[in-house]
């Protein structure tokens, strides 16, 4: 394993990053099993997310998940480039980012890429994800009233279109990974069916109180890595993506039970939950204190079996991040983007 220099600024209350659990995907590679989300859920600004990042590193953070329409990963590069220049060195960092729907176009997709990389400050990423099965444009910070006219469902021969982009990327070098997002089960089974290389991860929404059982299950037998986003439930969501229905693992009875006992806020107890459970969480913060508390939760006493199985009973199948700006005509309910039938939703 690489040595970092001595050069590079630990903070003394660090976590050894050594100690952070990985991930075996199936390629041989390693992927820590935490890393930092970087969407600032359009009210933190661009600077302070890019400052998150840095001081993350530097206590320990080495997996951070990028995107181009978060629309920060320039200021995020000129952090990494300030990292890198301080001894530490590419491969110990894990860095993601994802193609936007606006840019499914074979030449898209590249081009998106080489600018994200550009951005970034970077020779190469190791994860690039589809960020949407839909190629379906909304302007960012948009209501979820809000629809494109030439919205489209899901239709594979587009979306292997896209993928076959994504697959000259790993040829070309520039992404040493590639995976999907925001997928379902009938969606996954035909990308694993037609891929010629294999999405070694799948992004998608994972906390106590919406679990995907079945699809959790699904891609660990098919050798795809869950990675979890809003891990904790996404409490600073913007207001135009919550609706009256939705729950809040933090305020659940059983994790503020087991939070109590540890001493801990109950978004740590949502962190070790899925670490443990076999996910990779990427939790946002902006706040050094709750950074280094999730990170500290995953190398600490693990929850006990009694506490996983308690945290297993309370899944509310309450999806936060509907999606429904994605939605392709009138009279749909944002499950049709799900494919909640076991099928892919008819156009
Ligand atoms: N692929 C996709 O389509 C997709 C969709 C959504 C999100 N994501 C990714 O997933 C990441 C995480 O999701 P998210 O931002 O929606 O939600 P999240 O990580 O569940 O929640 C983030 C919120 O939790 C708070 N928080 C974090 N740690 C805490 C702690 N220890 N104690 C108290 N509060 C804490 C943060 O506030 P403070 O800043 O004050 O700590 C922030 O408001 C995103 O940043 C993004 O990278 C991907």
């Amino acid at each position: 394993m690489h040595v970092t220099s001595a050069r590079w600024d630990a903070a003394a209350d660090a976590v050894d990053p050594s100690l952070i659990p990985q991930r075996h995907l199936y390629t041989g590679a390693t992927m820590p099993a935490i890393g930092l989300g970087t969407f600032g859920s359009d009210h933190v600004a661009h600077s302070v997310v890019a400052e998150a990042v840095k001081a993350a590193a530097q206590v320990g953070y080495r997996h951070f998940d990028c995107a181009s329409v978060y629309g920060n990963e320039d200021q995020i590069g000129l952090r990494f480039e300030e990292m890198l220049n301080s001894g530490l060195a590419r491969e110990d960092i894990w860095v993601t980012s994802k193609v936007w729907n606006d840019m499914h176009g074979e030449a898209d997709v590249i081009a998106s890429c080489e600018k994200s990389l550009a951005d970034l400050r970077l020779n190469y990423l190791d994860m690039y994800l589809v960020h949407w099965p839909f190629p379906n444009h909304h302007p960012p910070g948009c209501d979820v009233s809000v629809r494109n006219p030439h919205a489209v469902p899901y239709i594979h021969e587009t979306y292997m279109r896209t993928w076959r982009a994504m697959e000259k990327l790993v040829d070309r070098g520039l992404v040493h990974h590639i995976g999907s997002s925001n997928m379902t089960i009938p969606k996954m089974k035909l990308l694993l069916r037609d891929a010629r290389i294999k999405p070694a991860v799948n992004e998608m929404e994972l906390h106590p109180h919406f679990q995907q059982r079945e699809f959790f299950a699904y891609l660990r037998e098919n050798g795809v890595e869950p990675v979890g986003y809003s891990p904790i439930g996404s409490p600073g969501r913007p207001q135009r993506d919550r609706t009256p229905e939705d729950t809040a693992p933090t305020e659940d009875p059983v994790i503020v039970k087991i939070a109590e006992r540890l001493g801990v806020h109950p978004a740590v107890v949502c962190i070790k939950w899925a670490v443990q459970r076999g996910q990779t969480p990427i939790p946002f913060s902006a706040n050094r204190r709750n950074f280094l508390a999730n990170l500290r939760g995953v190398i600490s006493e693990p929850l006990t079996a009694e506490d996983m199985k308690a945290i297993e009973s309370i899944d509310r199948n309450c999806r936060l991040v509907k999606g429904q700006v994605f939605l392709w005509k009138d009279g749909q309910s944002w499950e049709d983007l799900w494919d909640i039938h076991g099928e892919i939703t008819p156009p």
